[in-house]
């Protein structure tokens, strides 16, 4: 199919209503239509979809597109029929059997001309019979860093699309990101087999965009933030970003009661109320959606104005994805970080939660030989393996060659082991792929944290990251990054907390980096990004912790190292040159561990954080420092899942009188009526006096709810 036969400008016009091609746009479309492959890099909302929608409308045959998620291929699906264009469908896990049936044998008599399917869809022999019938002239993944163990949305089942395309004939494939670090696209690249695939050149600026971040410390705060950014004229329509799904609720109905139409959006709303809720946004019938991570990939509404993050965001791939939901249709949007260093405790609690050690990675292994056949081949629900997140336990053992992945429907992970057991030379590429990913998780959360702590501009700052520079321009069009803030910040006071804070953490990191090899004028050499030759030649110019608090001076930072060697959470070694490493667990020191671990704990019950009960039931059950036991006792009470209630009833019994109290707290919080024999004994034993009044005003508490 020639492209000098169709002219691409009226067909734009024809069928999108389009009057001109946005950057890089035209580039792809052509060579899509002269079956090239094509790596679409793409901000987001730069007009991606359009790339594969414009050849597969005119180009001829049948395209292929494959989408991680239902609602994305829903919103698009519904689109382009609303435009009158035929040809169109959808296979989705929402559909009845006789609309799939119907869909299927439309494909395969050959009227279909554009195919949105996930990519489960692949694990179906009906599905792949009828693509077996029906010639498929060009394949199209969207979300394609879904496919990179690097891009956050990483999924198992991306990962044998290259096995698809091999099927399917290897037909031209297009892939579309709006992930942009080079070793993503390097990775899609690779993993697609793409053959010398056309890259259009768009820059990774949206000019449109203003960028700006407001300190804000603990939800009044914020709430106080948000409200004034949200009075501003045309702040609304608006997406508030509430990294949890309890915030998502809070913050909603707040912004209600303040008179906005808002509403929340996360996971754990039923798939109709989601739906309804989208639809009301997209009709323009609610000013805020206030939304979890879950309203994200490809949901287009051309006209938010605002963009807020609510916490800090774990990634600048993560933030310029969510803020580019604003200003689609190239209008001015604002996009604002409300932040508060305390809230890198729950990102800090993921990165830890997500780390895999050799006997997790090696029980996930026996998990899945006890549900394989003889052939190796396997089939096992998430939830069946013993670890936090088992897509990426798998996709580690996939990346150390232990076994290969097949599509499966969500929530079950399939494909073939290499052994019955898992060999040590897999086992070790796994742990160093465990690591790595951890390295990168660290950086990411630095670049990001850098971002919203930058006293330069912040639009220069995310660009930067992502390998581009920016012209200079007006700082009222740009961010509020342009030097303007002053020394004379409200916040400076609180700005010098969060920093004590953030030093303590950036000096650990130091000290693990450095591995117990370097001492605490070196450390803090490393930290304040000192270019002495020494830091060179032993390569600790190229740590991730090198330059973490540039701009402090080295005296302020050996403070805190004395500070945390006072407190007990790092030692020094004796000798003419000594060393600075982490405390051994002494019983009466606060270690490290429990420092950062205490910081989770409280992270998660502020949060109130559902995710992190089975985690704090596991410290609450058996950590060693009562304190820490207390701690969880009182987050599980905050979060108030009915799924902790055995745990503090088990707590009653602690040998701790502190824990025991806290935990009757807790349940007198959950209205756990099963608790109250336990809180009955408790208040008639000879007990410390605090926890028997904490046990008779539990039980008083559980009593009036019941
Ligand atoms: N040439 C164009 N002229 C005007 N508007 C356009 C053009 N191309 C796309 N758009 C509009 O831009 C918006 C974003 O498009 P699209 O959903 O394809 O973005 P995307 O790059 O896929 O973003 P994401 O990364 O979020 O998936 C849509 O509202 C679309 O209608
Ligand atoms: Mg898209
Ligand atoms: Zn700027």
């Amino acid at each position: 199919m020639g492209t000098a036969t169709i002219d691409l400008d009226a067909e734009l016009r024809r069928l999108f209503g389009f009057a001109g091609f946005r950057p890089g746009q035209r580039n792809a479309v052509e060579a899509a239509l002269a079956g090239r492959d094509v790596l679409a890099i793409m901000p987001t909302g730069s007009g991606k979809s359009l790339c594969f929608q414009l050849p597969a409308l005119v180009g001829g045959g049948a395209t292929l597109v494959v989408s991680p998620l239902i609602a994305l291929m829903q919103d698009q699906y519904a689109a382009l029929r609303d435009r009158g264009l035929d040809g169109v469908e959808m296979l989705a896990s929402t559909m009845t059997p006789e609309q799939v049936d119907a869909a299927l044998g439309r494909i395969q008599a050959g009227e279909a001309s554009l195919v949105y399917v996930a990519p489960e869809r692949f694990a179906s022999r009906r599905f792949l019979e009828a693509l077996g019938g029906a010639a498929v002239s060009r394949l199209v993944i969207d979300e394609a860093h879904c496919l990179s163990e690097w891009g956050h949305d990483f999924r198992p089942d991306y990962l044998r699309l290259a096995d698809v395309r091999e099927r399917l004939g290897e037909p031209p494939t297009m892939a579309l990101t709006a992930t942009a670090t080079p070793r993503v696209a390097r990775d899609i690249a690779r993993a697609l087999r793409l053959r010398d695939p056309v890259t259009p050149s768009t820059g990774f600026d949206r000019p449109n965009l203003m960028f700006a971040v407001r300190r804000a410390a603990g939800d009044g705060q914020k709430g106080a933030a948000l409200l004034a950014l949200l009075r501003r004229p045309d702040a609304v329509p608006a997406v508030v970003y509430c990294g949890r799904r309890a915030a998502c609720v809070s913050v909603a109905r707040e912004l209600a009661e303040s008179g906005f139409r808002a509403a929340p959006y996360h996971a754990g709303l039923a798939g109709d109320e989601r739906t309804a809720t989208l639809q009301r946004f997209l009709a323009g019938e609610l000013d805020v959606v206030a939304a979890t991570t879950a309203f994200g990939m490809g949901i287009d509404k051309p006209d938010v104005r605002s963009v807020v993050h609510w916490t800090l965001p774990s990634s600048p791939e993560e933030y310029y994805q969510q803020a580019g939901r604003a200003g689609r249709d190239g209008l001015p949007a604002r996009c604002t970080l409300l932040y508060d260093g305390k809230d890198k405790g729950l990102i800090v609690f993921f990165i830890n939660r997500a780390k895999l050690s050799a006997g997790e990675l090696t029980a996930v292994h026996g998990s899945l030989v006890a549900t394989a056949d003889a052939g190796g081949v396997f089939r096992a629900a998430e939830r069946q393996l013993p670890v936090d997140d088992p897509r990426a336990a798998v996709a580690v053992l996939e990346r150390a060659g232990a076994l290969e992945v097949f599509p499966a429907q969500s929530g079950f992970v399939a494909g073939r082991l290499k052994d019955s057991r898992l060999a040590g030379a897999h086992l070790s590429a796994a742990l160093v792929a465990v690591k790595r990913v951890e390295r990168m998780r660290w950086d990411r959360l630095k670049a990001i944290d850098g971002y919203a702590t930058t006293g330069g501009c912040r639009r220069e700052a995310l660009l930067a990251y992502f390998g581009e520079r920016v012209e200079p321009r007006q700082p009222e069009l740009c961010c509020d990054g342009h030097g303007r803030r002053s020394a004379v910040d409200p916040d400076a006071e609180r700005q010098a907390t969060v920093q004590v804070a953030s030093t303590a953490d950036a000096v650990l990191l130091a000290v693990d980096e450095t591995a117990g090899r370097a001492g605490r004028t070196r450390i803090a050499q490393i930290l304040t990004g000192s270019s002495a030759a020494a830091l060179a030649a032993a390569g600790h110019d190229q740590l991730s912790s090198y330059g973490a608090l540039r701009g402090s001076s080295q005296a302020g930072v050996m403070k805190t190292i004395d500070g945390l060697i006072a407190r007990g959470v790092l030692e020094q070694t004796g000798g003419l040159y000594p060393l600075v490493r982490r405390a051994a667990a002494a019983p009466a020191a606060v270690t490290a561990r429990d420092a950062d671990l205490r910081g989770q704990v409280v992270a998660l019950g502020d949060a109130r954080d559902r995710e992190g009960v089975p985690f704090l039931l596991r410290v609450l059950a058996a950590h060693s420092s009562a304190d820490v036991r207390r701690l969880a006792a009182s987050a599980l009470g905050k979060i108030a899942d009915p799924a902790a209630e055995e745990g503090l009833i088990a707590a009653l019994d602690d040998e701790a009188p502190q824990v025991r109290q806290y935990a009757a707290v807790s349940l007198g919080r959950l209205a756990t009526e099963q608790a109250l024999p336990a809180l009955r004994s408790l208040q008639s034993s000879d007990v410390e006096d605090y926890v028997r009044s904490a046990a008779g005003v539990a039980s008083g508490r559980i009593r009036d709810r019941s």
